[in-house]
This record gives structure tokens, sequence and C-alpha cells, in this order.
């Protein structure tokens, strides 16, 4: 699975003192997109082989939003059970749920106390959700991505694969980070975003000037990690092209762009290669080029899932593995920040 990601410049002085290390989760809401597959998960996947990993469904984050308990609860077992399926190897990286390490609620509060108004204040991902549910404007969702910040600072992630959409609020950590230092003394690592090479801003297959979200209100717009072959088929057979007959990623031609860049994401070849391969076929057999390069790649992961879904024994077990190994790690950057910040640590 190597490749998907540009590959990090390392130096050779750190990489003698510990191995770089890589943090990102996903907020378990409901099964994710290709999009979230694309721009975040395949990268996590791939870089388990070079880096210490910890991986996250982020549970605390999904409460931002209403949900029924009850399908909360089945949301975040689907996560972990798909994240797995995906790829996410346990003997390779740790892999938790939020909430099952409480540091992470702790320093969010110390951060909170780091953070400026202002700068949470001009989140984009804040005013656009806020516009959205104006009837449910809570202060965790101002505060998400200061939770997000102690989620990566925790573990003291040099690296943080995520979608364009996220990097913002990973500007936002280094900038959080930053600011503890200088007034403290060095304590967190400042990390980097790391986008994929294709597909870090899937769009949607009903409006490609939009970004492709399983919260849009058309279900055309978006294809789901668990959709079946012929749902997906007839997502893409509606997806919306552009005018004209001709085959390329351009700036006019935002429809077929994505379209290539999906495609290019599921087969491994880039886009320009893509272009190529798909020049000359009418929008009708490429949108259907395109749809089954995505089934195929989805089959497999899709049996799995269900795999683990019949075993949730395992699933329990690699929870309770993952959230012991991650409070481990956690706990002693936390303990670091209270005793620099100057409280009493018994
Ligand atoms: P979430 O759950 O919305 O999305 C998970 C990941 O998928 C990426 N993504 C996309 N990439 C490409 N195209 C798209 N259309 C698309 N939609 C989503 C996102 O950028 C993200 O990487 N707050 C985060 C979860 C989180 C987190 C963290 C991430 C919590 N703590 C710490 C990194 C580090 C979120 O809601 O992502």
């Amino acid at each position: 699975m190597s490749g998907h990601y540009t590959e990090r410049r390392t130096d050779s002085v750190e990489t003698t003192e510990r191995k770089k290390i890589v943090f990102s989760a996903i907020q378990p809401t409901g099964t994710p997109t290709i999009g979230n597959f694309v721009g975040a998960i395949r990268n996590m996947v791939a870089m388990q082989d070079d880096y210490t990993c910890f991986y996250a469904a982020a549970d605390l984050h999904s409460i931002t939003v209403d949900r029924v308990p009850a399908e909360f609860r089945k949301n975040v077992t689907e996560m972990v059970a798909l994240l797995l399926a995906c790829g996410i190897d346990p003997e390779k990286s740790t892999f938790f749920v939020q909430s099952h390490v409480s540091a992470h609620a702790e320093l969010t509060w110390l951060l909170n106390c780091n953070t400026m108004f202002g700068e949470a204040k001009r989140m984009t991902q804040f005013k656009d959700k806020s516009k959205k549910h104006p009837e449910n404007v809570n202060v965790g969702l101002f505060d998400y991505p200061v939770l997000m910040a102690a989620d990566i600072l925790l573990y003291r992630a040099d690296y943080v694969p995520v979608g364009i959409d996220q990097m913002q609020h990973v500007e936002l950590a280094r900038n959080i980070a930053e600011r503890f230092n200088n007034k403290y003394s060095p304590t967190f690592t400042v990390p980097e975003g790391v986008l994929p090479k294709f597909g870090a801003k899937v769009q949607s297959l009903a409006d490609p000037t939009v970004k492709m979200s399983k919260s849009d209100d058309n279900p055309n717009g978006y294809v789901l990690m668990l959709d079946d072959a012929d749902t997906i088929r007839r997502k893409f057979k509606r997806a919306v092209t552009d005018s004209g007959d001709e085959i390329a990623a351009r700036a006019d031609k935002p429809g077929i762009g994505n379209l290539l860049s999906i495609y290019a994401a599921f087969t491994g070849r880039t886009v320009e290669a893509a272009e190529k391969e798909c020049a000359g076929l009418g929008y009708g057999d490429f949108k259907l080029r395109v749809a089954d390069a995505v089934i195929a790649g989805l089959e497999p992961i899709q049996a799995r899932f269900a795999d683990y879904m019949r075993n949730k024994d395992y699933l329990t077990e690699q929870m309770q593995r993952g959230a012991e190994a991650a409070a481990h790690a956690a706990r002693k950057t936390l303990e670091k920040v209270y005793r620099k910040m100057g409280f009493i640590r018994l």
C-alpha cells in the first residue's frame, strides 16, 4: 500500500532518536464515504509500515451533532470493524476509541486555556456547520478543533494524514503547540498534515463544486464504503459531468476531473495515466469504468467488514488493548503538561 502519500524527508539525527509518529482519527457518525477512504484511510494504512502510528475512532467529536444513542453505539462498533477491514492492523498500530482514553478530554481543557477565541472563530468548518444547524450551535462544535489538537499533541505526532478539509484544524494544532512551547518550554511536537497524492478533496457526484460528504442531503452525491455494487453503479451513472465530450482533468471540467481522481485513487494510477487510458470513451462508459474500479476496490473490504461484525468479542478485545496502549502513551504527555503549567501532581 505504499506510494499513496508523498514520502516524507527524514532527518537522520532525529530518526536515530525515535521513529516518527503518526496520528489520525475519523468520526464514527455513520458509514464513511469513498472521500474518507481516499482522502485519509488509505494513507493511514500505508503509513503503518514506516511510522509508529496511533489511530482512533473519534467518538467524542461525534457528539457535537444530534444523534440517537443506540445508533451512535452501533456506528462506533462499525467504524472499528471497517477500519480493521481497510487494513488498520493492531499488530502494527495502536488503534483505539477516543473516549476510552480520558487524557483527550483532560488535555482539551488545558489547551482551551491556551487557545484564543479569535483563532477558533476563524475555523471554516465551524462557520459552515453553524450555518447548517443553526438550532444546535453548541460550545462543543466551537471547541471541536481544540479536542482535535489534543488528540494529535498527546501522541507527539509528527505527521497527520488527512483530507484538505481538515488541514485548517491541523494548522490550529500547530499554532497551539508552538504557543505552548514558547510559553512553557518545548513540550509538544509541532505536527504536519499529510495529504494523499490524489483525492485530497473528493467532490460530490451530484455537484462537483462541493466536497463529498455523508451529511449531504442528496444521497446521490456520495458513495458510502458499504454501498452495494448496484447502488454504486447507479450513483456513478447519475454523476454530473461537464459539457463537451473530452475526458480531461481541467479547471473547466470539475465533474470529469473528480471522476478521474477517484479512478486514479482506486486503480493506483496517476491522474495523467487515467486520462490517457480513458481518452476516447463516451461519458456513459467512462462513468461505468470508474464505478467498476470503486466496486472492485471496496468488495474485499466489505467482505472483511462482514467477518469482523460477526465477531464482536474480537472487536471489544481490540478496543481494550488499543485503549490501554494509547492511555499509557497519552498519560506521559499529559503529566508533563500539568507539571509545566504549575499543577501539583501527586
Ligand atoms: P472526518 O471524520 O470528517 O473525516 C475523516 C477523514 O476523511 C477526510 N475526508 C475527505 N478527504 C477527501 N475528500 C473528501 N470528500 C473527504 N471527506 C472527509 C477528512 O479530511 C479526514 O481526514 N475531526 C476529524 C476527525 C479527527 C481527526 C483528529 C483527524 C478527530 N481528531 C486528529 C486528524 C487528527 C473529522 O471530523 O474527520
